[in-house]
C-alpha cells in the first residue's frame, strides 16, 4: 500500500487518534476550540474531515442553524462520521466526498454558491493537496465578508523521537511525510496567510505523548503513513531496549494553529 492510500485508510486515522488521545498531556481538540471560537450560527467548510476527529466538537458548539459542509477523499472516513454525528446534530452536518484538488467543482456540485462560509477549517490534512496555495486560494473565494480560515497542523521537531526510532531500524522516510511534518505550516501556510490576511494569530504548543507499553508505540506506528513490515523486527528490537532503560516512550507532537481573518482586498 502506498503512502498516499494510507492516508485515507480511515481505520488507520481511528487507531491513531485512539493511541494520542490516550495517551497526551494535552487534549488537542480542546486546546484548538479553547482558541478558535465557533460561533452557533457558523457556516463551516471543513476540509479532511476524517472520521470528525474536530467535527463533532464543531456540530456541538452550533445551534439549529448552523452548519458543518465536511469534506473528505474517503468515503469510509464519512460514513463513520456520519454513524457518530448520530441525532439532532446529524441535521447540522453536511458531508462531501471530493478531493481537495476539485473544492470548488465539488461544492458546486453539491448545491453551494459563493460566497457560503464563516469558517474552512482544516486540520492535519491541507498537505495532501497537490497544490495547497491553491487550494487556499479556493478556499477564501469561498468565504463570506469577514470569513475565517483556520488551519492546524504539525511543525518542527514533530514527531522526532518516534522518526529518530524509524529512521535508526533502517527506515529512509518519504520527503512528502518529513516536509508535511516539519516544514508546511511555516513555509507554505503562514506566508500564504501573512499575505492575504491582515489578521494572522498563530498559537502553537509541544503536547508530549507518553506511551506507557511497547505495544502501544507499535500500534500507532503500523497505523502511519510511514510505517515498513520488513523494518517492524528491527523496530521492536529498539523499542525493547529503549524501555528497558525509560519505561516509556516519549512523543512529542509539536503543534501549530494558524486562524486568519480580515481578508486582504
Ligand atoms: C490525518 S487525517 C486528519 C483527519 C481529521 N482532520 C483529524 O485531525 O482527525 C487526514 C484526512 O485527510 C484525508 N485526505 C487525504 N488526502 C485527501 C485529499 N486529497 N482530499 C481530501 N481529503 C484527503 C484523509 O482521507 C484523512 O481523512
Amino acid at each position: 500500500m502506498t503512502t498516499a492510500s494510507r492516508a485515507t485508510q480511515a481505520d488507520l486515522l481511528e487507531q491513531r487518534i485512539a493511541e494520542n488521545r490516550q495517551s497526551q498531556e494535552v487534549d488537542l481538540v480542546a486546546w484548538i476550540f479553547e482558541r478558535a471560537r465557533i460561533n452557533p450560527t457558523d457556516q463551516i467548510l471543513e476540509l479532511c474531515c476524517g472520521t470528525g476527529g474536530q467535527t463533532l466538537r464543531m456540530l456541538d458548539s452550533l445551534d439549529e442553524n448552523g452548519r458543518v459542509v465536511a469534506l473528505d477523499l474517503s468515503a469510509t472516513a464519512l460514513e463513520t462520521l456520519a454513524g457518530k454525528a448520530s441525532g439532532e446534530k446529524s441535521l447540522n452536518l453536511t458531508t462531501v466526498q471530493a478531493s481537495l484538488d476539485e473544492l470548488s467543482p465539488a461544492l458546486e456540485r453539491s448545491g453551494f454558491r459563493r460566497p457560503a462560509f464563516d469558517l474552512v477549517f482544516c486540520a492535519y490534512g491541507l498537505y495532501y493537496s497537490q497544490n495547497a496555495r491553491s487550494t487556499l486560494h479556493e478556499a477564501r473565494n469561498w468565504l463570506k465578508p469577514h470569513g475565517r480560515i483556520v488551519v492546524v497542523g504539525p511543525f518542527g521537531p514533530n514527531n522526532s523521537q518516534l522518526f529518530e526510532m524509524v529512521e535508526a531500524s533502517g527506515i529512509t522516510l518519504a520527503e512528502a511525510v518529513v516536509s508535511s511534518s516539519r516544514r508546511f505550516m511555516l513555509e507554505t501556510v503562514v506566508p500564504w496567510a501573512a499575505l492575504q490576511f491582515a489578521t494572522v494569530r498563530i498559537s502553537t504548543m509541544v503536547n508530549p505523548v507518553r506511551w506507557a507499553t511497547p505495544e502501544r508505540v507499535l500500534n500507532y506506528w503500523q497505523n502511519t503513513t510511514f510505517y515498513d513490515a520488513a523494518r517492524k523486527p528491527a523496530f521492536e528490537a529498539l523499542l525493547e531496549r529503549h524501555f528497558a532503560k525509560h519505561g516509556q516512550f516519549v512523543n512529542e507532537k509539536w503543534v501549530m494553529m494558524v486562524e486568519m481573518q480580515d481578508a486582504r482586498s
